[in-house]
């Protein structure tokens, strides 16, 4: 089934520079199963046609408040009420001034005021006019009256002008839609999350690491963070995007990775180690990058027990969150996973055979088997997004 299927979506379109994206929205809206009901401005006229967007919804635009014949198939009030979320992008300095004071001065701000669905704004104008005080007076207004804010981002603008003002792009706001229609299990749940490999220095320029690229532990911040959960996600050196709504603590080596989880972990609820933690580091950290040495072929670098981190969190006194860990395995998975479960002193355990081509570290998807002290589930080959929301189902079970 397809993240918004059945939900009716009224896109609502003011005159930005920004409009030209909502071609693409509206069409990734639909693909995943969204109804899409445009509403544009007469300004928004100027930048994208209504026929334009009447090809990519599927559905007559609404444009005026004032023509009988579009107002008798489908008046303001039917729209209004058709709506499960009422999306405003781009929202000009001038609609949210408008929207701000209450008018209903033309069908978008109309359906605005009629609808009982929630409305989520994503500004996009210039830099300038986005600091006015004005501007940040009325954003204020709409968040205490309940609307949502999305973005705006920062960067360069259409006008040469850079700063924050632009609108986020079709795909960010896909991805805030669907969060909005998630059903908010974790809500009111604070989730820390490790991900990502840490780095062990051996000098200025030389580290030993390992091949963990984030996904699994990303996806996990990514999806607890859309079923409503308060998301920390400390994260080894990755390359990868801050998944929307998450706090993320940037660190490098296991030792930074355990001073963050102490930190974090006590003002959790749940805490998820999905981090490849190096076990061990060189016990010292040469000054300078090391030489060649003449004469011998091998370099011996001694190394020390890094802290256990998981452990460590597992066995805190006060404050214990429901702790969860993983086991990357490449033979008799559920027998060192058991081990791990008991001598950690964990909740729950998600083991991955990282000996297995395409699953594990560095792969879009992975296959668990997630084992407690009274039971284990298998799920079999999927995406890590996938896995995600079912290892947060099985957390939100197993901590009622
Ligand atoms: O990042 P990806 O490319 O998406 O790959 C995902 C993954 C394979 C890294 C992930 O699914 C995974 O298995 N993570 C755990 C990797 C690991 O270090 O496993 P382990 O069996 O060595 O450790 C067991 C548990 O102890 C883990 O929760 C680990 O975070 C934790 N640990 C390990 C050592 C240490 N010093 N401190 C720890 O907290």
């Amino acid at each position: 089934m397809q993240p918004l299927e059945g939900k009716k979506i009224v896109l609502g379109i003011s005159g930005g520079i920004a409009a030209y994206k909502c071609a693409e929205l509206t069409r990734r809206l639909s693909e995943r199963g969204a109804q899409v009901k445009v509403v544009m401005t007469k300004a928004a006229k100027e930048f994208i046609t209504p026929l334009t967007m009447q090809a990519v919804s599927g559905q007559p635009v609404s444009e005026s408040l004032l023509d009988p014949a579009a107002e008798a198939s489908m008046g303001h009030i039917e729209i209004a009420k058709w709506a499960d979320l009422v999306l405003l992008a781009p929202a000009t300095a001038d609609l949210i001034a408008r929207m701000a004071a209450g008018m209903g001065n033309d069908l978008l701000t109309t359906v605005v005021l009629a609808t009982d669905a929630p409305v989520a704004v994503a500004p996009a104008m210039n830099q300038q006019m986005y600091k006015n005080v004005a501007t940040q007076e009325n954003i204020a207004t709409l968040q205490r009256r309940g609307m949502t804010i999305w973005g705006p981002a920062s960067g360069e603008q259409a006008c040469g002008d850079i700063g924050a003002g632009r609108m986020l792009e079709p795909m960010q706001l896909v991805e805030r839609c669907i969060a909005q229609f998630q059903p908010k299990l974790l809500q009111g749940k604070k989730i820390a999350i490790t991900a990502g490999p840490t780095q062990e220095a051996i000098d200025p320029v030389r580290f030993i690491s390992n091949h963990s690229s984030g996904k699994m532990g990303y996806a996990l911040a990514e999806q607890a963070a859309r079923l409503g959960a308060e998301v920390t996600l400390i994260s080894g050196p990755v390359n990868l995007a801050t998944p929307a709504n998450v706090t993320r603590v940037n660190v490098l080596s296991a030792e930074e990775m355990h001073h963050a989880a102490m930190e974090q972990a006590p003002l959790s609820d749940v805490f998820i180690g999905c981090a490849a933690v190096a076990d061990y580091r060189p016990a010292e950290i040469a000054d300078q990058k090391m030489k060649k040495v003449d004469g011998s072929d091998e370099l011996v670098v001694r190394m020390v027990k890094n802290p256990d981190i998981i452990a460590g969190v597992a066995s805190l006194k006060q404050n214990r969150p429901f702790t969860v860990g993983f086991a990357a395995e490449t033979q008799d998975v559920e027998k060192y996973a058991m081990d791990k479960l008991s001598r950690k002193n964990l909740d729950l355990i998600c083991a991955n055979d990282v000996s297995q081509a395409g699953i594990g570290f560095n792969s879009n998807d992975n296959a668990l088997n997630l084992y407690w002290p009274n039971g284990q589930k298998n799920f079999p080959l999927a995406s890590k997004q996938a896995l995600a929301q079912s290892i947060l189902e099985q957390i939100n079970e197993l901590t009622q």
